[in-house]
């Protein structure tokens, strides 16, 4: 896969093409050399052999990546829920990360939503970002800084098993699981590097009108306009 070859981050010479990730070396190559145990892989892609391609290039990342070429890589992904089964833990509160692979430079996670369960408003500075939905739908919400410093909601997107969603340096958005309760949200998620921090913003909200402090005799809590 020409994606394969052209990540910004693939370190030259090593697992040059993802499928000798998981092609068994040589019984001659398994005969002494270090290079054997180099093609060996990882525990992660034998955990996980539909992911196998990807968790080999993840591997041999040694910066930052390029986000179009995990956007082609996740396309070209073939998973449902039953791949990612050990994975697929729920949180109680709020969506849990369950890391499937990672390295200074990348997580891979499977994210899981219960219904309801949602995303801080939140920019991904300094990181490449992708994901695709595996079950469910799951719902974009992207926004735009205002003068105010509150965020301002300009597109609302579906996202149905197969979607892959990539997120810009400076794009701002929210991530949910709105759909009737009972009813699971999956979705698989590279970061790279990993995501240490992240910035987050407010949406407008209000708990009502202040009154005029000389309407006396007038309900003085908050007011719907
Ligand atoms: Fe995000």
């Amino acid at each position: 896969m020409s994606t394969l070859a052209t990540g910004s981050g693939k370190k030259a010479g090593r697992k040059g093409a993802a499928s000798a990730a998981v092609t068994r070396p040589s019984r001659r190559r398994r005969a002494g050399s270090s290079r054997a145990a180099a093609a060996e892989p990882c525990p992660a892609s034998m955990a996980y052999p539909k992911l196998a391609p990807l968790i080999e290039y993840l591997m041999g990342l040694n910066s930052r990546a390029d986000l179009r070429t995990l956007d082609g890589l996740l396309r070209k992904l073939k998973i449902t829920r039953k791949d990612l089964q050990s994975a697929c833990v729920f949180g109680t509160r709020a969506y849990r990360r369950n890391v499937i692979a990672a390295s200074e430079h990348f997580e891979l996670l499977a994210l899981t939503w219960r219904s309801g369960h949602c995303t801080p408003i939140h920019d991904h500075k300094g990181v490449s970002c992708a994901f695709r939905v595996v079950e469910g739908q799951g719902t974009e919400i992207r926004f735009v800084r205002t003068a105010s410093g509150l965020v301002c909601p300009v597109k609302t997107t579906a996202m149905k098993p197969g979607y892959v969603c990539s997120a810009d340096e400076n794009d701002i958005h929210q991530i949910a699981n709105m759909q009737a309760p009972g009813t699971d949200l999956i979705t698989l998620h590279i970061y790279s590097p990993r995501i240490k921090k992240m910035n987050t913003y407010a949406f407008a909200t209000s708990t009502g009108a202040e009154v005029d402090a000389g309407q006396t005799g007038v309900y003085a809590g908050p007011i719907d306009c």
